[in-house]
């Protein structure tokens, strides 16, 4: 197995006060543990949990840490939802540096978004893509800033399925359901937007990245197989299966929003190692690499999905 990435311990060194974050999915998994890290560091961090409750539990014990966490509500099974969550953050603050969308749903059985959309869809990609589309002119008043979009090795494939983007049938209506091609779909789309949208903010100083975190022993698999198994069958396998605690899987997303060279890479892909990439020379992984989905330099299907986003969220075209 190669060996996980990590960050250099200098980046959590920096002194973040007075930094403000936003990470969605904050209550658990990755997303409390990037959480921790940047609060450890003196930020500010918007915990951006679908249940607040979750995410307050989830959250108390960084009361004694330099910075400061408050939990606010997002659902991204909702559009109105992203919507009342960038109303109220914006009420509150001016100052965004960093937006970690973090949040995400795997292989969940045929379901539609409060709007209508394909679930992992419209959670993974949809909900993110309306929740930074609007805060993008709160991010280039920061800048420097930097947007982390949570993808996966399965925007490669998962399960010898590779990854496409059908924009004719996202909700798969004209094909069978199935939740790991709809996952796949998803993060696919993740990756896509991340360089789309780098492309489009050059020379505004907001750098955008997109990741695979890496298999992290996490409540995500919670609909492929019961959390039990991967913690008590699986646990013992760690060093063969590469499975990784909740802060090495926050190393990548970290890496991405601390490290001085990142800027300089904007729009890339960055990868945690993972046994799942088709192709062994891929394994190690690499921050960044290219991803082995020639899909992703698609420029004409990164504008189409830009465009079919904005009507899917009714964002009306040229806003954003
Ligand atoms: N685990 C892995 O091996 C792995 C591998 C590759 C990529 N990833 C990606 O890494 C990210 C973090 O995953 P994780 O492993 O940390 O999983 P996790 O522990 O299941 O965390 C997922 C987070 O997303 C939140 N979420 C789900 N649906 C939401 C919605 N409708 N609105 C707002 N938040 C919602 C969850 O909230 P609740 O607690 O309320 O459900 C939870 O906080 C995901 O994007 C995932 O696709 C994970």
């Amino acid at each position: 197995m190669p060996r996980t990435l990590t960050c250099d311990p200098a980046l959590f060194e920096k002194d973040l006060s007075g930094r403000v974050y936003i990470v969605t999915g904050a209550n658990s998994g990755s997303g409390i543990a990037t959480t921790e890290q940047l609060v450890r560091q003196g930020a500010h961090v918007v915990a951006a949990c679908r249940r607040v409750a979750a995410g307050e539990e989830a959250t108390r014990h960084l009361s004694s840490e330099r910075g400061s966490v408050e939990v606010m509500e997002l659902d991204l099974d909702s559009l109105a939802s992203v919507r009342s969550f960038v109303d109220a953050f914006r009420a509150a603050r001016s100052r965004l540096d960093g937006l970690v969308n973090n949040a995400g749903v795997m292989n969940t059985p045929e379901g539609r978004t409060q709007d209508g959309w394909e679930t992992q869809f419209g959670v993974n990609h949809l909900g993110h893509f309306l929740l930074t589309e609007l805060l993008l002119d709160t991010l280039k008043a920061s800048a420097p800033s930097r947007i982390v979009c949570v993808s996966s090795v399965a925007h490669v494939g998962l399960r010898n399925q590779p990854a496409t983007l059908d924009l004719d049938d996202p909700n798969f209506e004209a094909r069978e359901y199935d939740g790991v091609a709809a996952y796949n779909q998803s993060k696919l789309a993740i990756v896509i937007y991340a360089r789309h949208l780098a492309q489009r903010l050059e020379g505004t100083g907001v750098s955008v990245f997109s990741t695979h975190p890496g298999w992290i022993r996490s409540n995500l698999v919670k609909h492929t197989m019961p959390t039990w198994v991967q913690n008590v069958v699986m646990r013992p396998l760690s060093g063969v299966l590469g499975l990784l605690s909740f802060e090495e899987g926050a190393q990548t997303q970290l890496h991405c929003l601390l490290d001085d060279e990142a800027p300089s890479h904007s729009g890339e892909y960055y990868s945690q190692n993972s046994v799942l990439y088709p192709d062994k020379a891929d394994r190690p992984g690499g921050w960044p690499m290219r991803s082995p989905n020639p899909l992703v330099y698609d420029d004409a299907l990164a504008a189409r999905l830009h465009e079919a986003s904005v009507k899917m969220v009714g964002l009306e075209a040229g806003r954003a």
